[in-house]
């Protein structure tokens, strides 16, 4: 049976503390993982920027020995050229995987449903799982463990990255903790599934308005740019909304002295985080960035093997 990544969700928790595993092997080892895939083709359908994701899959499928076919938007033209059926069914016979990157979280089920490779998530409107996963190895790495003694806050807007955050720790069993401004809370069923998953594993998953009332105690701190892709119209408005959701130095005081500052990247500097804390010896955000690379090399190891 094939596997996809189309949500954190989609693997257990030894799941992911196995990926976890790898990805630390293989960052330690480059080399012992050059041919895992060989001969292996990935297709990145892109239906929006980046540098990140984009980058990641390449460099990464071609470190485990396989190759990469970019599809920019202009190219497929996802269920307007072509629906999203006939294109599973089409590259299916030609390549091994699929990274897709779109609007609707329906395209990438639809894409899972359809076709007869793993499909990986690269971000939709509702999930950024990849992320998670690059987020949560970081915090394994600088905290040393994964449990309920750690206390990772977001806060900003409660949209795809909030809510990969939230399934990852749920799974994890790490407590998280979601600030936004009222009406930009996480999506409901998200944030049920979150709160069920956690009572499993002894996660606290909670929603709380004041943000400096929710970062305290926080081992860390995150946030994400306030427009998401998308919502650019949105940009001005959002702005004067979410001004007292800023990630600055007093909102970084009010947590711990080793609270880390995280946000996936790209960030607007002056918007949700001043320079001053982004550039702070606290901040890990290129260490999530580089992450990517080896949280998904393990997911991609995972499922195409
Ligand atoms: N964090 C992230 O997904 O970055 P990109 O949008 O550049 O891929
Ligand atoms: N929430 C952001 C994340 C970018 C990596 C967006 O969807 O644009």
């Amino acid at each position: 049976m094939k596997r996809d990544f189309l949500s954190v969700r989609d693997f257990t928790r030894e799941e992911i503390i196995e990926s976890f595993d790898i990805a630390i092997d293989m960052k330690k080892d480059r080399m012992k993982y050059s041919e895992a895939l060989k001969g292996q083709t990935l297709a990145l359908i892109f239906e929006k920027p980046s540098l990140r994701t984009r980058t990641s899959f390449d460099v990464g499928i071609q470190q485990l020995g396989g190759y990469s076919l970019y599809l920019s938007p202009n190219e497929i033209s996802l269920g307007k050229r072509e629906s999203v059926h006939d294109v599973a069914k089409n590259l299916e016979r030609m390549v091994q995987g699929i990274m897709i990157r779109t609007f609707a979280h329906q395209i990438v089920e639809d894409m899972a449903k359809y076709a007869n490779i793993p499909i990986i998530n690269g971000l939709t409107d509702l999930l950024h799982p990849c992320q998670a996963m690059a987020d949560f190895l970081t915090i394994y790495e600088k905290k040393g463990k994964l449990d309920n003694s750690l206390k990772v806050v977001y806060v900003g807007d409660g949209n795809n990255v909030a809510h990969s955050l939230m399934y990852a720790g749920a799974r994890l069993g790490v407590n998280v903790t979601i600030s936004t401004p009222r009406g930009f809370e996480p999506n409901l069923i998200v944030w049920q599934n979150a709160v069920a998953d956690g009572a499993k594993t002894g996660a606290k998953i909670e929603v709380i308005h004041d943000p400096m009332e929710a970062v305290k105690n926080a081992d860390a701190i995150y946030t994400d740019v306030w427009a998401s892709m998308g919502q650019e119209s949105e940009t001005d408005k959002r702005k004067q909304i979410f001004k007292p959701y800023q990630v600055n130095a007093n909102l970084m005081n009010a947590a711990k002295a080793d609270t880390l500052f995280m946000h996936c990247l790209p960030a607007h500097r002056g918007d949700e985080v001043t320079d001053e804390v982004i550039d702070s010896p606290n901040s890990v955000v290129f260490d999530e960035a580089e992450n990517r690379l080896h949280a998904q090399k393990a997911v991609m190891y995972k499922l195409m093997k």
